[in-house]
């Protein structure tokens, strides 16, 4: 069987292949079997592997355990691809690593066959079954809750298993699909470590664990409802793709991530520049009226934005979160004559329009539950909980994606609607289609929906939203191409989702809006420019009421949306930098452009500093020998804070890349929730 020997930087050609494999083979100790049964690609307890086998189900009972044995492989200068056959149980694994050279990451790809003549029932399929290097002790995990996802763990890699398992039916809140293994205390900058992500909406389950003999191994897959995947005589079925990369410091695995999202996974349009969108959702909820609604998309205008967005809220019986979805036609109580003079309004502005969906809903208050409540995912003779009022449309119907499609293209065409905000709010709880589970069915439907959708209306651009981040992963965002972050816009509690939004997503996806002074989310107040600085780290956005801001707020919000014009022309094709810190309250990240002559670094107080002054901030990725002017905003409004500002930033200078990135810049004294922005450009 197939093993992997290594996974990291790029060795020398390796000569003698007999001689590493002497090299590599195993011990066998005592009071254990008499062979040894080393981590192999699709490992299976059949030939006596104690750790996660790649596969778990049956045949009738019978066949619980697989064993498998090469059949063939296919190679060419990119790929390889393993098939495996086990005969007896009459199954074919197949296992394809695709390495993209430009950006180092693995593409990993499954499929199992069943072979035989009867069903097989599958209980587990993993995606991949990776070995971890010897000298990696700790997992990052990236877990989180609704207004704050994306959020960093430590776990130690040790005798027991860390193991997470997703069963919300969607991406979810709580657990990204993906973990980064390392050396101990791996960093921005420095440890190897190994990053997976998982590109897959539903439910998965992966583990990190070390086992008796030693080695430790990382398994990522579909986690499988019981019941839910009985393979038909003939069937094939795909796990979800897993992407790997090996890196030197988070900062090279992110930077391997973001280039790969962008060349292979991303839809077309997001290559192109990323406009600033305003929202409604904050500003009004519910509470539509077309005369609000049109002075808001002119507050809007006045402040930079370049898109309105209209979200929950418009659509037949939508008048609070109890009723409506389903029901996907304008409400002619609210508008008695459609969406026109709204987007008549916003397009005479020179702005695009956008609209909010949620088409994977239905509540049970609705024209479209009334006439098919048979529609939902559900199991007889049960109630199913609903969450916001809520309940799920069985997108494994043909019949339910048809309705969606039409409902939505029906709109599209009407109103030449440039960008939708797809949301999805609720987990999966009781999710049957004719009594059976079927949660892989509805992701596979909504990929389905959304692909239809995509290859009708190529332009047509589609934002990822679950509540905020529930649903960020590559198998949506071959779809979609932008992500809601999160529903919290408190700019502080945003660094740390952002920064773990970043490790896997470019910043030109990551929706990040300039929200209220103080947060309707978690009742912080914050200053204008702090809440502008940190939306900067991503697509650029109001969510405020921008009807209700003061002369000087709408000047200094377009001053921010100037600046992020000036950057979004290099950003998509940018590098990530973070820049460690001593103190874990002082946020410092930029980004580089390709050529390294332009950059611009968020410089954020989270909360107190330990120290009087702020510890000297180095930038990073910048050519050494290229001289750099440093511009600062946003010092003036600090002054106050200290009896003197370092003299570069009221003087500007010109200083090489060299000495920034290894002097770095003394800072002024930042209280708690300030923020600067530097932007540092070739001279
Ligand atoms: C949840 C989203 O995350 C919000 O931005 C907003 O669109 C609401 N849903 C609307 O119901």
């Amino acid at each position: 069987m197939p093993r992997i020997l290594w996974f990291g930087h790029i060795l020398p050609q390796i000569d003698d292949e007999n001689s590493l494999l002497s090299l590599c083979d195993v011990a066998v100790p005592q009071a254990k079997l008499d062979a040894a049964v080393p981590l192999s690609i699709v490992p299976d307890s059949g030939s006596g592997f104690m750790g996660p086998a790649a596969l778990e189900g049956h045949r009738a009972g019978v066949h619980f355990a697989c064993a498998f044995q090469m059949e063939h492989l296919e190679q060419s200068a990119s790929s390889i691809r393993f098939v495996l056959l086990d005969a007896v149980a009459e199954l074919r694994m197949s296992v394809e690593f695709v390495l993209d050279s430009e950006s180092s990451v693995l593409k990993i790809h499954s499929q199992l066959e069943n072979t035989g003549s009867s069903e097989f029932s599958l209980h587990k399929l993993a995606s991949a079954t990776l070995p971890i290097a010897d000298t990696f002790t700790e997992c990052l995990t990236l877990n989180g809750r609704w207004g704050l996802e994306f959020q960093q763990h430590r776990s130690v890699i040790s005798a027991t298993q860390l193991r997470i398992k997703n069963m919300s039916g969607r991406t979810s809140h709580e657990y990204f699909p993906g973990c980064v293994v390392g050396q101990q205390h791996f960093n921005a900058e420095h440890g190897q470590l190994m990053g997976v992500h998982l590109g897959y909406s539903g439910n998965y389950e992966l583990t990190v664990e070390r086992l008796t003999t030693g080695e430790a191994c990382l398994q990522v897959g579909l986690a499988i409802l019981p019941g839910e995947i009985n393979l038909a005589p003939g069937a094939v079925i795909d796990a979800p793709a897993l992407f790997a990369c090996a890196a030197d410091g988070l900062n090279q695995m992110t930077q391997r991530f973001h280039q790969f999202a962008r060349r292979h996974v991303l839809p077309q349009w997001t290559r192109t520049p990323r406009p600033i969108h305003a929202n409604s959702w904050e500003a009004l909820y519910f509470d539509h009226d077309e005369h609000a609604l049109l002075a808001l998309v002119d507050a809007a205008a006045s402040a930079g934005a370049e898109r309105f967005v209209l979200d929950d809220g418009w659509f037949h019986g939508r008048r609070d979160d109890t009723s409506g979805l389903g029901d996907w036609w304008v409400d002619k109580t609210v508008y008695p004559k459609g969406l026109h003079t709204l987007v008549a309004h916003i397009r005479n502005l020179g702005l695009e329009f956008g609209l909010w969906f949620e088409p994977e809903m239905v509540n049970p208050v609705s024209e479209l539950y009334k006439n098919h409540p048979d529609w939902v995912l559900q199991v007889a003779g049960r109630n199913t909980p609903l969450a916001r009022n809520q309940l799920v449309l069985n997108l494994g119907l043909v019949a339910v994606r048809d309705y969606l499609y039409k409902s939505i293209a029906a709109l599209v065409d009407e109103y030449k609607i440039d960008y939708i905000k797809w949301d999805m709010n609720r987990d999966l709880v009781l999710p049957g289609s004719s009594g059976k589970a079927g949660v892989v069915e509805q992701v596979n439907g909504v990929y389905e929906l959304l692909d239809r959708l995509q290859s009708a209306y190529p332009n047509l651009e589609i934002e990822s939203c679950s509540s905020g981040g529930a649903r960020a992963d590559y198998g949506i965002l071959a779809r979609t191409g932008r992500v809601w972050t999160s529903d919290c816009i408190d700019p502080i509690d945003r660094l740390s989702i952002q920064r773990g939004f970043g490790l896997f997503f470019p910043p030109e996806i990551m929706g990040a809006h300039v929200g209220h002074d103080v947060a309707h989310l978690t009742g912080r107040a914050t200053n204008l420019q702090t809440r502008a600085i940190v939306a900067l780290q991503g697509q650029y956005g109001y969510e405020l009421d921008a009807r209700n801001i003061t002369d000087e707020e709408r000047q200094q919000l377009m001053f921010y949306a100037e600046r992020y014009k000036q950057y979004r022309a290099w950003v998509a094709e940018s590098s990530a930098w973070v820049v460690p810190t001593r103190d874990a309250a002082l946020f410092v990240q930029g980004q580089v452009s390709l050529d390294r002559a332009s950059s611009f670094w968020t410089i954020v107080a989270s909360s107190s500093l330990e120290t009087n002054l702020p510890e000297r901030v180095r930038l990073l990725g910048l050519a050494e020998d290229k001289p750099y002017r440093v511009i600062a905003t946003g010092w003036e409004a600090l002054r106050s804070f200290g009896k003197h500002t370092p003299d570069w930033m009221v003087n500007e200078v010109v200083v090489s890349g060299a000495e920034l990135m290894n002097i770095g810049l003394n800072l002024p004294v930042m209280p708690a929730q300030s923020a600067l922005l530097l932007d540092c450009s070739q001279a």
